[in-house]
């Protein structure tokens, strides 16, 4: 499978999943509405590739990880809707759209972000395929709990905005934290889920854990070196968002040319990784070549 066909396969899946629950909700309507307009609004779907990819890279099937693919897609939507709103980062557009609190109300942003996580949770138990063994799944949800609260995304978050609230400059060992939970946390957690669900040793969980901490990083730093060289048409989402708020970024705190240099010293660690660990995926190299073509 490349890219294009693991984006549709998720795509696919997540539709008929919302379109029959907004066939089927009743005085809950805009609930579901609201769910379905954020998560599928598109993106480029690149934890759920990552979770069916490392699956396919270490036990040659796919399959058995699109629940939490799906799941995965689910708690980022999630994190992105409440990231948009006006007590976070107040931001108006998303995926080239009205952010949900913009076409469905604060509060109604607010209660589809928790139903997406609590759905997520569900999806991975009620619809991984039963040949895989229960263990397996519960490490799997467990990763996923992991990654969406206190020890993941939350605890990255609440950093996130107390830096942005400070006076004082954070250093680099506090960015780090900031970037490690509120973004490198879920890559994680895709990889993780991929590798659990494949049976994977602890060897390779171990070094793909390594690979996922180095390309979070390198994530997050590449989305706040777009904020500052894209349009707001190129990203779909508001340019020059971090500096205006008082984000605690790379670039910000230490500037573009900085912000640059750690990018690609954390995509060579990555390379290095899928060498040592001997993993064979064409998509992973992928999304690594396209993320440096867009930075360089
Ligand atoms: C945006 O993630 C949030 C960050 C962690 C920087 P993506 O850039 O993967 O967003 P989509 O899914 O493609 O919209
Ligand atoms: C992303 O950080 C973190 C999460 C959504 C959890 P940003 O605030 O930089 O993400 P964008 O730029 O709004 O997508
Ligand atoms: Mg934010
Ligand atoms: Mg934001
Ligand atoms: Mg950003």
């Amino acid at each position: 499978m490349n890219i294009k066909e693991y984006k549709e396969l998720v795509n696919k899946s997540l539709e008929e999943y919302f379109s029959e629950q907004i066939q089927n909700s009743k005085y809950d309507k805009t609930l579901w509405e609201s769910m379905s307009y954020t998560t599928l609004l598109g993106g480029k779907r690149l934890r759920a590739i990552f979770c069916l990819e490392t699956c396919r890279a270490l036990c040659n099937s796919y399959q058995r990880a699109i629940a939490s693919a799906c799941a995965l897609e689910m708690l980022h939507a999630q994190s992105l809707i409440h990231d948009d709103l006006p007590c976070m980062d107040n931001d108006d557009l998303r995926r080239g759209k009205p952010s949900n609190h913009k076409v469905f109300g604060e509060a109604m942003a607010v209660l589809s972000g928790d139903a997406l996580i609590s759905l997520g949770a569900q999806i991975i138990i009620e619809k991984t395929p039963s040949y895989i063994e229960k263990n397996a799944i519960l490490d799997t949800l467990n990763l996923y709990l992991k990654a969406a609260g206190a020890f993941g995304i939350v605890a990255g978050q609440c950093a996130d905005i107390e830096a942005e609230k400070s006076e004082n400059k954070i250093g680099h060992e506090h960015l780090k934290y900031i970037h490690n939970f509120k973004t490198a946390a879920l890559f994680k957690c895709a990889i993780l889920c991929g590798a659990t669900l494949a049976g994977a040793s602890e060897y390779k969980i171990n070094m793909l854990n390594e690979f996922a901490q180095n390309f979070g990083l390198a994530f997050q730093i590449y989305d706040d070196i777009l904020d500052v060289i894209s349009t707001t048409d190129e990203l779909g989402k508001t340019a020059g968002k971090d500096e205006k708020e008082n984000k605690a970024t790379y670039v910000t705190l230490f500037g573009l040319k900085s912000a640059k240099e750690k990018f690609n010293e954390l995509i060579l660690n990555c390379h290095d990784i899928l060498k040592k660990t001997e993993i064979n995926s064409e998509v992973f190299l992928q999304i690594l070549n396209d993320m440096c073509e867009r930075v360089s």
